[in-house]
């Protein structure tokens, strides 16, 4: 008997639709392939659905997604709607209400020629972010004092919670067990951001526990400089939920940009959530024009994560031998039609299948 996952397929807004159209068709080829099988539900949520509805996202979806072993998610954004609305309830409304608290970010650059950086390839770039994912500045707790007045006062909680630190850095510390490197650095502000001081305090009392891990330290704008710098030193990195939104998207960039860089929304042992890092990008919407690889490599992970490594390390392989054959010939909007790329992916993993 095969396996069979349930999976929900949350598109989201712009060219979320595109891109997770293109992940949902390599994701038919690779089960198939592999021998597993996927029963999906979509999930409408999204600017279409509030505007259509009032509704961003009930309760009920997430009461329905927590029987699910993972959801597909394209992107949210939509310039008729307020900033934030929904990405609040609907982004951070699953990383908070599933406790997905690990955001899982790989930096890995595939082909040389999609770096800006002058000397540095493959080798040089490959590590993996691990963003804590349910904390910080991102809680929602904030307020305006005198809105709009000149003397109008504006605060927002940066919070970290020993239990939320602890995990984030005890799940950073067993993924770069399992890499070659075997080292973590952590990435902080603790100069500044004194509240800090407990990931300083933490990531030193877990480190412990993992004597054969290297350990390294390096505030938030040095490390900015030394990924642009020296990327190299940086195998597995853990930090805080804002940081890590930021350095990843300059990840995003040392890899080949926002249309190649998949990250996922874990919570170990739970439903989890795979997405591309990119947003929504309205006005590529309907154009055929959105690159997939991203979304098309967070199906990828999701494989992973579900068990099925061997579909996963395939649909990465291949997604690797097409761009560094250079028929993917880049993954910037417009390079390819979508759904090209998505066929050409799929022509790949079935021609892999046939040889074996
Ligand atoms: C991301 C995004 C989100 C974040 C936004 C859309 C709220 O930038 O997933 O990286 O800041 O986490
Ligand atoms: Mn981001």
């Amino acid at each position: 008997m095969s396996k069979v996952y349930d999976i929900g397929v949350l598109p989201g807004d712009g060219i979320g639709e595109e891109v997770v159209r293109e992940a949902c068709k390599v994701l038919d080829a690779i089960q198939s392939i592999y021998g597993f099988q996927t029963r999906r539900e979509a999930l409408p949520y999204g600017a279409e659905h509030f505007l259509k509805t009032g509704e961003t996202m009930p309760d009920a979806a997430f009461d329905r997604i927590r029987q699910m072993h993972a959801v597909i998610f394209g992107a949210i954004g939509d310039p008729r709607i307020e900033v934030g609305k929904l990405e609040f309830a609907i982004i951070a409304g699953m990383r908070f209400k599933l406790d997905l608290y690990v955001n899982l970010r790989p930096i890995k650059l595939y082909n040389p020629a999609f770096c800006p950086l002058k000397d540095k390839g493959p080798e040089q770039i490959d590590m993996l972010v691990c963003r804590e994912n349910t904390e910080d500045a991102y809680c929602g707790i904030f307020g305006h004092f005198k809105k709009g007045e000149p003397e109008e006062v504006a605060t927002q909680t940066m919070l970290y919670t020993r239990r939320g630190t602890e995990r984030i850095i005890r799940y950073a510390f067993d993924r770069a067990r399992a890499r070659k490197r075997k080292k973590l650095t952590l990435v902080d502000k603790a100069n500044a951001v004194r509240a800090q001081d407990l990931w300083t305090r933490t990531f030193a009392l877990v480190a412990r526990e993992y004597p054969e891990i290297e350990t390294d330290h390096a505030y938030i704008d040095a490390a900015c400089m030394w990924m642009v710098k020296n990327p190299e030193w940086f195998d597995v990195a853990v930090t805080t939920n804002l940081f890590g939104d930021i350095i990843t998207d300059l990840g995003a960039m040392i890899q080949g940009g926002m249309g190649i860089a998949a990250s996922g929304n874990i919570h170990p042992g739970k439903v989890s959530l795979f997405e591309p890092i990119h947003g929504s990008a309205p006005k590529y919407a309907g154009k055929n024009v959105a690159c997939p690889v991203a979304a098309i490599l967070a199906a990828g992970m999701m494989c992973d994560y579900l068990g099925e490594k061997q579909a996963g390390s395939a649909i990465e392989n291949v997604v690797i031998d097409l761009v560094r054959s250079k028929r993917i010939k880049g993954v910037n909007t417009g390079d390819h039609p979508t759904d090209e790329i998505g066929n050409m992916v799929i022509a790949e993993l079935r021609a892999l299948a046939a040889k074996v």
